[in-house]
């Protein structure tokens, strides 16, 4: 989908903070966009957001984590990715982060994940996707915030998120056309630059 893009990455890799940048400069310049995140978007959506990140929900099965996903994924994509056909749709994870989060992570088969994917999205996929390259155990230095305050996923902890690093690399080798790749480890200002001359480079931004 042409005015689809995603921003993917471990936690702590500054997806955030990189969002808040480019729709600061989307304003600026005038260029119509909704951004978004997974899971949630909408008011369905946000309640499954809700019962996967609670930390009281510590016996959820990895099956229904990914389930309750894919079913935020599904009713995402009709309440706001193509609703907005004349805006940009920018969002924080897509279907990456399950191959990533649930696959690599928490060992789900692959080829399961990668077909409730395309169930969970009917076939619709990113114009680009930019990935904030930042190694876990950066990512984890970065999350500073109390215990208390991490989710449920975010405490599964630095070995889990080796795993989801890894997975994300392999994703790319897999679909090199779809990545827009930057390292994430250098100050924002310049990931941003790369993200914005990377985005105008393939024409989806002026
Ligand atoms: N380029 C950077 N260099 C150093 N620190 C950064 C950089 N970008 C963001 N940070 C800091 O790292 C932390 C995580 O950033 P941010 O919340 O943007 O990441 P995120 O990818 O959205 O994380 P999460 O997946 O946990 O939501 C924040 O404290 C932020 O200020
Ligand atoms: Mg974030």
């Amino acid at each position: 989908m042409k005015n689809f893009i995603v921003f993917e990455g471990i936690d702590g890799s500054g997806k955030g903070t990189q969002l808040k940048m480019l729709e600061e400069y989307l304003k600026r310049t005038n260029q119509p966009a909704v951004f978004t995140r997974e899971p949630g978007g909408g008011k369905i959506s946000e309640e499954i957001r809700g019962v996967i990140k609670d930390k009281e929900n510590a016996s959820m099965t990895d099956i229904c984590e990914l389930l309750l996903f894919e079913a935020a994924r599904n009713q995402h994509l009709h309440d706001t990715i193509l609703n907005n056909p004349n805006k940009l749709v920018i969002c924080d994870r897509f279907t990456d982060s399950s191959l990533a989060y649930q696959g690599y992570g928490r060992g789900i088969d692959i080829d399961v994940v990668s077909k409730l994917n395309s169930i969970a999205t009917e076939g619709i996929s990113p114009v680009c996707t930019v990935f904030l390259d930042v190694p876990a155990s950066i990512g984890e230095n970065r999350n500073s915030r109390l215990i208390d305050k991490l989710d449920r996923i975010e405490m599964a902890g630095n070995t889990f998120m080796e795993k989801v690093y890894i997975g994300y690399k392999n994703i790319i080798k897999d679909n090199p056309s779809r990545f827009l790749v930057v390292d994430g480890t250098q100050n924002p200002d310049k990931v941003f630059d790369q993200i914005l001359s990377g985005l105008k480079q393939i024409g989806i931004i002026k």
